[in-house]
């Protein structure tokens, strides 16, 4: 505590501590206020207000930082690979050789899921979406795992994170195969995490499928890009549904659906869909103005950012994934060109100079999964994998948080005050 705010309501004058982060605002701790003066504080969209503690990601969104238990993002980027940052976000430090080692194998032991499982995908529509086909399976996987459903004790915990984050590749590539008509294919312990993924995704049995570095390494960067983003919407979820002890599968889960939405993960499927509508350069300014028009609902998709108010930094190393992945491939494709200069004309307008609007994490990413292979809406399953690091890691600190309480907000009544029930007839 470094201090305090001194609060006047009426004829009360409260003083109320003031918390100090290692880096970052200062936080009032409002936790008495409602039982010293009878009042609530407002906040829709949480846009002032601290909903937890947290030692796991920070955001400096005017500077455009973000730290991993304090590692930039774009050094882990550059350096580290999914697991690593995996073990890093879930356990606070990063590995050993032998730490790494252990961790890998024990997530790769996790790898297939219970054959039962395959009949559920057998019941979703052949053109279901596969984060509908998310929201169910993982949901269901606390109907397979009983023996990591118990939150209070920490081995089940362990458990249940390894199957989450090693399972998660499994059924996001059976979703599409799914989708698609292929067979499932079985995980292969002997390639990378993102590796067999791919495999899982885009081999088919009847042929040997050969991972291709270039693609593995830029997918291990998205897979890292999304790995956690502190209390966004989807994380607040699962924490909020994780608060009431509801158990690890089906937290998880809840943070699936809240993710699904084009305000947040649906994004990047939205951003590529609206660079294909935009389609030529030259219509850029058509789709600026209609941006900028009140009347008018459309918002560029991939630009803006609750936080970020500068560069969004995953953004940059995005831009630059794309680059290597459509030179790899040999793929020149002109909605790339059309996001560059959307880019390059957005950041020179003042109404999005003036706003703080910058490209986010999705502005870049469909570019780049749309010439890997996956189709739109596989994007925000690839978003979901990833995540699921981030989900799992808050969702145990959540749990071992002694101040911990289940979440329940208040609200700011506006509806009618107590009246008497009228007969039908009398209305
Ligand atoms: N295009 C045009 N105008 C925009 C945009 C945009 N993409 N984003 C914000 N604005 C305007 C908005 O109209 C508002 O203007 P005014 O003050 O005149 O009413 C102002 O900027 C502030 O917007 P806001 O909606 O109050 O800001 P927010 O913090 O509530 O919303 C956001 C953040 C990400 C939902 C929003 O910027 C947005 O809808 N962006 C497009 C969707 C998107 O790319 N989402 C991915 C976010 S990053 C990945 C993730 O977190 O999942």
């Amino acid at each position: 505590m470094s201090g305090q705010a001194r609060m006047t309501l009426g004829d009360k004058t409260l003083d109320l501590p003031v918390l100090d982060g290692s880096i970052g605002p200062q936080v009032v701790d409002i936790r008495k206020l409602y039982g010293q003066t009878g009042a609530f504080t407002y906040d829709p969209g949480f846009t002032s207000t601290a909903s937890c503690q947290s030692a796991i990601t920070y955001i400096d969104g005017d500077e455009g930082t973000l730290l991993h238990r304090g590692y930039p993002i774009d050094q882990l980027a550059e350096k580290s690979t999914f697991l690593e940052v995996a073990y890093l976000l879930t356990k606070g430090e990063l590995p050993t050789k032998t730490q790494l080692d252990e961790y890998s194998y024990t997530i790769t032991r996790h790898t297939m899921v219970h054959e039962q499982l395959l009949h559920l995908y057998r019941g979703f529509r052949r053109d279901a979406h596969p984060m509908a086909i998310m929201c169910g399976v993982v949901g269901a996987l606390s109907a397979f795992y009983h023996d990591s459903t118990d939150i209070d004790d920490p081995h089940q915990r362990m458990v249940a994170s390894h199957r989450l984050i090693a399972k998660m590749p499994t059924i996001a590539a059976m979703a599409y195969k799914y989708s698609i008509g292929q067979p499932f294919i079985y995980p292969d312990n002997s390639l990378s995490y993102t590796g067999n993924f791919l495999r899982m995704t885009f081999g088919v049995p009847a042929e040997d499928y050969v991972v291709d570095p270039v693609i593995e390494r830029a997918m291990d960067r998205i897979f890292i890009l999304h790995a956690d983003h502190e209390q966004n919407a989807s994380t607040s979820t699962v924490r909020l549904a994780g608060s009431s002890g509801a158990n690890p599968f089906a937290c998880i889960a809840a943070g699936i659906a809240c993710l699904w939405g084009p305000a947040h993960g649906g994004a990047n499927e939205a951003a590529l869909n609206m660079l294909r509508e935009i389609g030529t350069v030259d219509r850029i300014p058509e789709f600026i103005a209609r941006a900028k028009d009140k009347n008018d609902p459309f918002r560029l998709m991939g630009f803006g950012h609750r936080v970020y108010k500068n560069y969004d930094p995953r953004a940059k190393v995005m831009q630059q994934t794309a680059n290597e992945v459509l030179a790899k491939l040999g793929v020149s494709d002109p909605i790339f060109d059309v996001a560059r200069e959307l880019e390059r004309i957005a950041l020179s307008d003042e109404y999005f100079v003036e706003k703080k609007l910058y490209p986010n994490v999705d502005f870049y990413s469909g570019i780049i999964l749309s010439a890997i292979g996956f189709p739109t809406s596989m994007f925000t399953v690839l978003f979901a994998l990833a995540r699921t690091v981030g989900w799992v890691a808050q969702w145990n600190e959540m749990i071992g948080d002694p101040e911990q309480k289940i979440g329940r907000p208040r609200q700011l009544y506006t509806g009618a005050p107590r009246r008497d029930y009228v007969g039908i007839d009398k209305r």
